[in-house]
């Protein structure tokens, strides 16, 4: 077995093939936040429930923490350039972002394969994240026909079949 650095964690976590979501949430005062995501993945059927793993350091963990509320915008082919400006602190990451308010208050991004809109039903310590727990109240399917998520597989993009 190897020996356990946290490259080789690093590295390992780079093979896990995910797709790309924007997770979004509001401030109280109505500001929204988001942040790139891989770790997102259904938790329950009944009750419905999704699970997100935040950052400690990220920007929009208290705003969720205060609004208890969340919404998942998984990303098409097409919105790499979106998934990257998400992936870095900026006060101002939603400038000529096109979005609606969703049901929960929290953004829904145009252009998304799939949104999932959740409040927040637990939050739990994990490491140097917090795992938020979420209870699906609204979900869009816009077209479904079309769908084609992005993939992240060790730190690149790729289209399914690639
Ligand atoms: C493909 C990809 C997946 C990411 N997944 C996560 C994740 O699951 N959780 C997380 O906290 N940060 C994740 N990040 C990093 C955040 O997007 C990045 O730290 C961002 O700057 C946080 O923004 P914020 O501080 O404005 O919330 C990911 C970045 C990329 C490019």
């Amino acid at each position: 077995m190897s020996e356990l650095s946290p490259e080789l964690f690093r590295k390992a976590c780079g093979y896990w093939a995910t797709g790309v979501s924007i997770v979004t949430t509001v401030d109280t005062d109505g500001k929204p936040y988001g942040l790139t995501m891989n770790a997102v993945t259904s938790l329950s059927l009944a009750p419905p429930l999704f699970i997100i793993c935040v950052d400690n350091k990220s920007d929009t963990l208290e705003p969720m923490r205060r609004s208890g509320v969340f919404g998942i915008n998984v990303l098409g082919l097409g919105q790499q350039d979106l998934s990257n400006s998400f992936a870095k602190k900026n006060p101002n990451k939603f400038d000529g972002v096109r979005f609606d308010r969703g049901h929960t208050g929290a953004p829904v991004l145009h252009g998304h394969v799939l949104a999932i809109e959740c409040r927040v039903s637990a939050t739990y310590p994990g490491g140097d994240h917090q795992i938020f727990v979420g209870e699906v109240r609204h979900i869009s399917l816009p077209d479904p026909e079309n769908a084609q998520p992005i993939l992240y597989f060790r730190g690149r993009y790729a289209a399914l079949g690639a």
